[in-house]
Parts: C-alpha cells; sequence; structure tokens
C-alpha cells in the first residue's frame, strides 16, 4: 500500500514535470530543445522566450513574444540572419555566453561575451529583456537583449548612442512580415548637429521625427500618456531615448514595420488586437524632405508644397514647389533683417543646426542675426514657457504643417527682399477684391 502511494505521488509528479515545460531560468544543465515545448517565461508570466517559426515556414528561431496574447507577436529574434531549418537545435548557455546549436553541432549563433562565466544563468526579465548572468554575481548583467535591439522598441530599452564608447543602439526592419533577416530601415538617434529621431535607408534620412522639445519630438503629437513616462537625454556622455510604462497591467510596443513607418502600439484586451496610437504614415508630409529646400509642406494646403516667404519655387507643378525653393532675390544680409514667426510648425532638419540651452529666445535672436548664414531661430525647449535657442543654417529642411501641437518657428527675412513681400501682400488684397 505504502509502495503504492509512493508511486503514485512519484508519477504525479513526473507528469508534473513534463506538463510544466516553462522554465525560469536557464543553465548549462537546463538548455531549451526545439521540438519540446519547453519555453523559459518572465517570474510575471508576461514574456516568454523559445523556439518558434513563423506562419508555416520550415525556418526556426529563437525569439521573444508576449506569453498572453495570440496570434503570437515576437519582440525580439536571436538567430535573425541564421534561421534553423529543422526542429532540432538548441538553445543553451556556457562559460562563454548563450549559444544555438544546430543538428551536426554547429554553432549557428552566439552571444559573443568578452569574458567568461564561472556559473552563468540567463533569465527573462518582466521587461522582455534576455539576461545572462553569473550566479555568483546576480548584481550585474553580462549580457542582455535590450543591446542588440531589432525591429521592436519596448519600454526600459534605449535608443541612442554612447559618445564614449561609440556604442549605438538602433531598430532595424524585418525584411518581411515573414523573414525577420534586417531589411532596409534602420531608426535610432542621428547625432549630427541637434539630435534627432529619425529611420534611415541605406545611410539616408527617410522619415524624421525630428529633435527633442522638451515635451516630444517635434513632428509627433505630444506624448501625454498618464501611464508612460518619455525620457530623452542628452549629455556629454551620451544621448538616448527610452519610455517607461507606468502601469504594469499595459502592454506598449513600438515597431518599425518592413515598409519602415514606426508604429506605436497597445494591447486591448477588449478587442484582443494592437491598437494603434501613432505611425508615421499619416501623409505625404511625413515623406522626408518631399517639398525640397525652403518650403513649408501642408498636406490640405491647396498645394500640398509652398516656399516659404522670401523664396520662390525653382520650378512649378500643379502641386506646388516640388524640388525646392530659392532666395527671391540676391540681397546680402544686413541690419535691417527682420524674422517672420510661422507657428504650428514642425521643426525643419537639424542635422546642420547649433544650439544653446541656456540662451532665451530674445538673445537667440541677437545672435541670428549677427550671422549671416543663420537663416532661422526657435527655441529648444519649449515645456514651463519655452528655453534654449536653436539656429538652422543656410537652408530649411523638412518643415511641415502639423494637424495640432508643433512649435513657433522664426524665419529671416532679408531686408532687400521688402519689396517682395509688398506684392504678395498686394496679390492677396487684389485676389480677396475678388469675392467682396
Ligand atoms: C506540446 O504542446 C502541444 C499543445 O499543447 C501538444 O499537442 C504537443 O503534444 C506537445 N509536445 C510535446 C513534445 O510535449
Ligand atoms: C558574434 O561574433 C561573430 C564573429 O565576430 C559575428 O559574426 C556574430 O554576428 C556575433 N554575434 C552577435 C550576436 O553579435
Ligand atoms: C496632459 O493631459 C492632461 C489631462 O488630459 C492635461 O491636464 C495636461 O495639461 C496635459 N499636458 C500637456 C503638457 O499637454
Ligand atoms: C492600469 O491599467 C488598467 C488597464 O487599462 C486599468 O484597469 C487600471 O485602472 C490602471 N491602473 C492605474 C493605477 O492607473
Ligand atoms: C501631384 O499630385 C498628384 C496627386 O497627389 C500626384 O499623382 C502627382 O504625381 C503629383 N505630381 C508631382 C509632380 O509630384
Ligand atoms: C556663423 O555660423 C556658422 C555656422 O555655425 C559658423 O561656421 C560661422 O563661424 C559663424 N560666423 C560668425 C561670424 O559668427
Ligand atoms: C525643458 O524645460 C523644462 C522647464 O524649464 C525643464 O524642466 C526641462 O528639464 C527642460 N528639458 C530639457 C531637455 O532641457
Amino acid at each position: 500500500m505504502g509502495s503504492f502511494k509512493r508511486l503514485a505521488v512519484y508519477s504525479l509528479l513526473l507528469s508534473f514535470i513534463r506538463i510544466s515545460s516553462t522554465l525560469s531560468i536557464l543553465t548549462p544543465t537546463q538548455p531549451i530543445r526545439d521540438g519540446t515545448n519547453e519555453t523559459l517565461v518572465s517570474a510575471g508570466g508576461t514574456f516568454e522566450a523559445g523556439f518558434f517559426s513563423i506562419s508555416n515556414s520550415k525556418s526556426h528561431y529563437v525569439g521573444i513574444w508576449y506569453k498572453s496574447i495570440s496570434p503570437r507577436t515576437v519582440v525580439w529574434v536571436a538567430n535573425r540572419e541564421e534561421p534553423l531549418t529543422d526542429s532540432s537545435g538548441v538553445f543553451q548557455v556556457n562559460s562563454d555566453g548563450l549559444s544555438i546549436i544546430n543538428s551536426r553541432g554547429g554553432r549557428i549563433w552566439s552571444s559573443n561575451l568578452s569574458k567568461t562565466i564561472e556559473k552563468p544563468v540567463v533569465q527573462l526579465l518582466e521587461s522582455g529583456n534576455l539576461v545572462v548572468k553569473d550566479r555568483q554575481n546576480l548584481e550585474s548583467i553580462l549580457w542582455q537583449s535590450f543591446d542588440h535591439p531589432g525591429d521592436t522598441f519596448l519600454p526600459g530599452m534605449k535608443l541612442g548612442r554612447n559618445f564614449k564608447t561609440g556604442q549605438s543602439l538602433a531598430l532595424t526592419s524585418w525584411k518581411n512580415l515573414d523573414d525577420p533577416s534586417p531589411g532596409e530601415f534602420s531608426m535610432g538617434i542621428d547625432t549630427h548637429g541637434l539630435p534627432q529621431l529619425v529611420v534611415t535607408k541605406g545611410g539616408s534620412t527617410v522619415y524624421r521625427a525630428g529633435s527633442w522639445n522638451g515635451l516630444s519630438f517635434t513632428g509627433t503629437p505630444t506624448l501625454n500618456y498618464s501611464y508612460m513616462k518619455f525620457v530623452f537625454v542628452l549629455n556629454e556622455e551620451e544621448v538616448f531615448y527610452e519610455n517607461e510604462i507606468l502601469n504594469s497591467s499595459i502592454l506598449m510596443r513600438s515597431r518599425l514595420t518592413p515598409e519602415g513607418y514606426p508604429f506605436r502600439l497597445t494591447w486591448s484586451n477588449q478587442k484582443t488586437s494592437w491598437d494603434t496610437h501613432y505611425s508615421s504614415n499619416m501623409d505625404e508630409c511625413e515623406n522626408y524632405g518631399l517639398c525640397g529646400a525652403n518650403t513649408n509642406c501642408n498636406p490640405r494646403g491647396t498645394k500640398v508644397c509652398e516656399c516659404l516667404t522670401g523664396f520662390t519655387a525653382k520650378s512649378q507643378d500643379s502641386n506646388g514647389s516640388f524640388g525646392g525653393c530659392g532666395r527671391t532675390t540676391q540681397q546680402v544680409c544686413n541690419k535691417g533683417d527682420r524674422f517672420q514667426k510661422y507657428e504650428g510648425k514642425k521643426l525643419p532638419d537639424t542635422s546642420s543646426s547649433w544650439y544653446d540651452k541656456t540662451i532665451s529666445l530674445r538673445e537667440c535672436e541677437k545672435l541670428c542675426l549677427s550671422n549671416c548664414s543663420c537663416t532661422a531661430y526657435a527655441n529648444l525647449n519649449i515645456s514651463g514657457g519655452g528655453s534654449g535657442c536653436l539656429h538652422w543654417f543656410d537652408y530649411i529642411m523638412d518643415m511641415r504643417e502639423l494637424p495640432e501641437g508643433g512649435q513657433d518657428f522664426y524665419l529671416r527675412l532679408l531686408a532687400g527682399s521688402e519689396l517682395n513681400i509688398i506684392s504678395s501682400f498686394h496679390m492677396t488684397l487684389a485676389f480677396s477684391s475678388c469675392f467682396s
């Protein structure tokens, strides 16, 4: 009787071990094998890591996804470029870090640690960050997936650059929705001039969220969420962007799609789908530099592209001044120059701008006047009434009208181009008299 009872307990225990294929840590003696149901799960059960394949593809990957969301939403892939072609892969940790081993014992992916670990242990944190630590020192992270972003930006991750180490963190799109290998687009912080969040293709900017104005990126809606905090840090050591979720029951991610559009999404339990909060494909003016130099792009205008005051189109077509605008007069700058205020704009490209965090708007104007190549100025930080100074030189690129919000921008008018302003004023008068 006693031994029967013991046996029952034993088999119960065994079946428990078999059913419960979720692991809380990986160690050298506890790897994950493809073709089993073994996965690594974060402490609160939000994220899961293990082998997966996409739709009916034969390619097998190691990745991280939301445990309770169906269909599976993958947020990170280890072997993006080296899929396994069968289900006999092993995901393991050793003294030299994480690796994926194929059926022939070949190492197809590894985490490349700079030093060996005596007692390695792997955990998936509640943030979705896969970390390698030494059991003897659990405080310090020796490798983390957040340092190797894929196409998804999660709360707690950083995008940016460390000026000291040169380390740069950027997203890369997938080739297509069924292929996580690196696609054509990257999203990160461009550190030329005043840093900006941009999407690039082959090294050229195709979309610009823009510079940080203290509240948001200049080309995106104001980031005003009760459950989220947005952090942008710019100092001598580093520049980075990060967001934090203040309410842990909300699942939020940003993804750079294979077409190069950043989307910010939150999970809706009611609809059991992802809600889009922001995407960069709202209209044609989101295409970087659509109208060319010295223009304002307005998707709801009679003409999408219009020259800024004091500039004339190099060529005109039915849509306006595509191809950019040049100075109307040959006049050189002088002390009589003034500035025209434009309101509610996405500020232009700052990749060749100059800025100062302390100068007031008044000083900013004076300084701009004193330098002939300064074409425009604005406040650097619009939070709390405005502070700091931003200067543009030579030409203005990628300014646009926004559906809401936007910033004030001051454009230099050459004193010599006064005549031109007056003639366009007369034209407006003549135009309105037709209707009176
Ligand atoms: C894995 O789980 C699925 C569904 O839960 C089940 O059908 C399958 O037999 C399991 N495979 C193994 C190897 O345990
Ligand atoms: C590890 O190093 C190898 C060789 O330098 C490189 O090909 C591979 O991409 C690296 N893996 C990761 C995850 O960085
Ligand atoms: C953010 O939203 C709250 C409530 O909707 C509002 O009171 C507050 O003024 C907003 N803040 C900004 C900076 O727009
Ligand atoms: C957190 O979000 C959940 C889901 O939207 C909501 O029900 C809950 O009230 C929120 N909690 C706080 C403290 O805001
Ligand atoms: C003008 O706009 C129309 C409609 O949006 C578009 O089809 C056409 O290609 C545009 N022309 C130029 C020169 O961009
Ligand atoms: C004007 O600004 C440009 C760009 O920053 C700078 O190279 C140049 O030295 C400045 N000229 C004067 C006179 O300050
Ligand atoms: C912007 O200005 C506000 C209010 O003065 C200040 O609290 C904030 O730190 C400034 N932001 C940056 C990025 O300098």
